[in-house]
């Protein structure tokens, strides 16, 4: 779905009667994903600036669309994820590629990730700073499990490490329909609320805003403020 919106060729005739599901509960989708994706070519072009050439992704989706490899385009790059269609329709995406790969992960156990796979694409991980993008992902992991999963993230990264997080705000809940959409487990969150979330990860200077307004590059874009995001760096011991 996020790959039509986003004007991509990586998409099966479900998921575009999904999206047009959904966007008759809730309005027009390609600008709120369109900002979201920016807010990721912003937070990643940000991270390879300070000298970050590995990346993790988790709950990654299609990997394409101005995507981490697209954004840093020097550096290695591994896209996780749990669902099967998913990892397969990426694995065949990057099938040229030998900067990034696509591999099974379970975001709340980085134990399951091939560790092969992990030290080819995000070299030196837990002994050199490397970029971790986790974003689309909040909203399916429920307070004490993003919490233990955000901190194991930082236990296992190494020092000046540097976390893109999001999570999607109570936007959703003026469109009852579209939120009955996402089932039963799917959370909202206050900025408020997430902050503490982040445990040690500590957010850049910018702090946690609506993805259009992070760093924007130009005036922020007009859009309902469904995400927030923030940039986060892994302290030295
Ligand atoms: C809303 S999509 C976000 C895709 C992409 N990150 C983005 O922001 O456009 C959420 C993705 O997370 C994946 N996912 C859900 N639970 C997960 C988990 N525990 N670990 C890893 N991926 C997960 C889903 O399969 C899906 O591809």
């Amino acid at each position: 779905m996020i790959d039509f919106w986003l004007g991509g060729q990586h998409h099966f005739p479900v998921d575009v009667a999904a999206a047009n599901a959904f966007e008759q509960a809730y309005g027009p989708c390609a600008p709120v994903f369109g900002e979201l994706r920016a807010f990721l070519g912003r937070a990643v072009r940000e991270m390879a600036e300070q000298g970050v050439d590995g990346f993790l992704v988790f709950g990654a989706g299609v990997p394409t669309m101005g995507n981490v490899h697209e954004v840093a385009t020097e550096a290695t790059v591994l896209y996780t994820d749990v669902d099967p269609v998913t990892i397969r329709l990426g694995q065949s995406i990057l099938a040229g590629s030998d900067r990034a790969g696509y591999g099974f992960g379970d975001a709340t156990d980085i134990g399951t990730i091939d560790p092969a796979q992990l030290h080819r694409f995000v070299p030196g991980w837990g002994r050199r700073p490397v970029g971790v993008v986790f974003l689309g992902l909040a909203a399916f992991l429920d307070d004490a499990t993003l919490t233990r999963t955000l901190d194991e993230l930082y236990a296992a990264a190494a020092p000046g490490s540097l976390l893109a997080v999001d999570f999607d705000t109570e936007e959703l809940a003026c469109h009852p329909q579209a939120l009955a959409m996402m089932g039963p487990q799917f959370r909202m969150r206050p900025p408020a609320a997430f902050a503490p979330l982040l445990g040690r990860w500590a957010p850049t200077a910018d702090g946690i805003v609506p993805v259009a307004e992070w760093r924007p590059d130009g005036p922020p874009a007009r859009v309902p403020d469904a995400f927030h995001g923030v940039l986060a760096t892994r302290a030295e011991d």
